[in-house]
């Protein structure tokens, strides 16, 4: 049985290709389209897989393109437990534009779901028997902003450890249940949070609020290229990032969730985990379009103190 299980709600075929220009109007050429799963539960998932764990994912699948991202995801290592959701699964269109090397990304809403979805993935938590439940991504329409801090209050009714990877009053609310182990937000999504403009230091006392106020037990917050801290009750951590050549940041984020709550899970202490997050986010912007970290990158780009 995985000790991991992620959370789905908001899944996504991505369907990438490359064109040789984008343009209005005319005829747009396309060559090598891949289907990839993606959405940020899938990927955590994913990413754990990738560096030799074993997870679960519950994730709600509809209609013919929900029919193909359970295709996409048999082919994975991901252990898959599916939510059947009336509306059609969302297909995320990925174009490469060769002459700039631009990416261009269209993501839409997604599905519209009902309660009773919502109601099968708690039941889901409650039954899963494992340490660690993470939560990533925005959720989907029908979804109360308060579905995330259920889930922490399920986990943490059963001393699992809840992660969350996610922004605006879904992040809020679930921190205020005070059940949350670990939570990701960009330095973006923290000052979402917090209702202003921050630099670093103020970042910092914001993230170390959070934890004295016991809503989260560590704040890890990620500035892209910058690198990220770690905020706990023995202070802050400060890392910068790995230096490597940029193909697309797609995926940084959700390759160091992956990579965090794979160490944990693999025994290690927080401050390990943070190190394995920022490897696998340098990781991830390595690889072209959609494609999350390989393990070769991640285990090259480590450093364990
Ligand atoms: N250009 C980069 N070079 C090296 N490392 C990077 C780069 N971009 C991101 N990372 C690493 O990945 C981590 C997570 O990236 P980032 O802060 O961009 O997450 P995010 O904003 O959640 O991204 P996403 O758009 O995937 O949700 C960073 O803290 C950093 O360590
Ligand atoms: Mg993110």
């Amino acid at each position: 049985m995985p000790d991991i299980l992620a959370i789905a709600l908001n899944p996504a075929v991505d369907v990438s290709c490359e064109a040789e220009s984008v343009r209005p109007t005319l005829k747009i050429r396309t060559r090598n389209q891949r289907h990839d799963p993606g959405g940020g539960g899938v990927n955590v998932a994913r990413v754990v897989v990738e560096l030799g764990g074993s997870a679960e994912v519950v994730y709600l699948s509809g209609g013919a393109t929900g029919a193909l991202l359970d295709d996409c995801l048999e082919r994975t290592s991901v252990r898959l437990h599916r939510v059947r959701i009336e509306q059609p699964t969302r297909v995320a269109y990925i174009v490469h534009e060769n002459q700039t090397s631009f990416e261009y990304r269209f993501v839409p809403e997604g599905p519209q779901i009902v309660p009773a979805d919502l109601c099968n993935v708690f039941a889901h938590i409650e039954r899963f028997e494992g340490t660690y439940v993470v939560a990533s991504g925005s959720l989907p329409k029908g979804a109360p902003s308060e579905s995330y801090a259920k889930m922490a209050e399920i986990a943490g009714r059963q001393n699992k450890r809840f992660i969350l990877d996610a922004s605006g009053p879904a992040l809020r609310e679930a921190l205020s249940t005070k059940a949350v182990f670990l939570v990701k937000p960009s330095i973006g999504e923290l000052q979402g949070l917090v209702g202003r403009t921050l630099d670093e230091d103020g970042a910092r006392n914001a993230a170390l609020e959070i934890v004295e106020a016991g809503r989260a037990r560590y704040v890890a917050v990620s500035m892209g290229m910058e690198g990220a801290f770690l905020a706990s009750e023995n202070g802050v951590i400060r890392l910068p990032a790995r230096h490597v050549r940029l193909r697309s940041a797609v995926g940084a984020g959700d390759s160091f969730v992956g990579a965090v709550v794979f160490s944990l899970a693999a025994g290690n202490d927080v401050e390990q985990a943070f190190r394995l997050g920022i490897a696998a986010g340098a990781a991830a912007v390595m690889t072209t379009g959609t494609q999350l970290c390989r393990l070769q990158d991640v285990e090259a780009l480590f450093t364990p103190n």
